[in-house]
């Protein structure tokens, strides 16, 4: 019995394994850098990550990680951003760029929002190695 059994408590272990990684786990560490940059694409319109590189339409996000939102002074941003004391982590990016609006109401970003877990996730990934 002892061997079987052993064989059995893995298999279920592992089976629970796959399903955990298969769900829609809030995106958070583990995105893909190089997908990120792709995705970027949908951002670099308003955005740019390179240090010092200005756009008008919205600020630079070079260096975005542990900064206070709205502390860069490349760009006018708008009160609601100003006065909303996030500090940009992983979470905040990730809910962030879930939906805006929600989690700023009043930001001037127009942006629907990514609902792909994985693309946050890449996006946070790439955003972080362009620090
Ligand atoms: C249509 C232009 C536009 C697009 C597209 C856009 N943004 Fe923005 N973004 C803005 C503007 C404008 C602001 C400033 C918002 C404010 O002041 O309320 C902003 C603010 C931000 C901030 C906060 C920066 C800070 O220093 O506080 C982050 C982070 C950000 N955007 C990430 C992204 C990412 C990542 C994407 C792509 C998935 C993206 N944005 C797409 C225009 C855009």
């Amino acid at each position: 019995m002892g061997v079987m059994h052993e064989w059995c408590r893995l298999l279920a272990v592992s089976v629970i394994a796959i399903v955990a990684a298969g769900a829609p786990a809030h995106a958070q560490s583990g995105g893909d850098p190089e997908r990120g940059e792709k995705a970027f694409k949908k951002c670099a319109v308003c955005h740019s990550v390179k240090a010092g590189e200005k756009k008008t339409t919205g600020p630079n996000l070079h260096n975005l990680f542990g900064r206070k939102a709205a502390s860069t002074d490349d760009y006018k941003f708008s009160d609601a951003m100003k006065k909303s004391g996030v500090v940009w982590d992983e979470k905040a990016v990730d809910a962030y760029l879930l939906d805006p609006k929600k989690h700023i109401p009043g930001t001037k970003m127009v942006f629907q929002g990514i609902r792909d877990d994985r693309e946050r996730a890449d996006l946070i990934a790439f955003l972080k190695k362009a620090q």
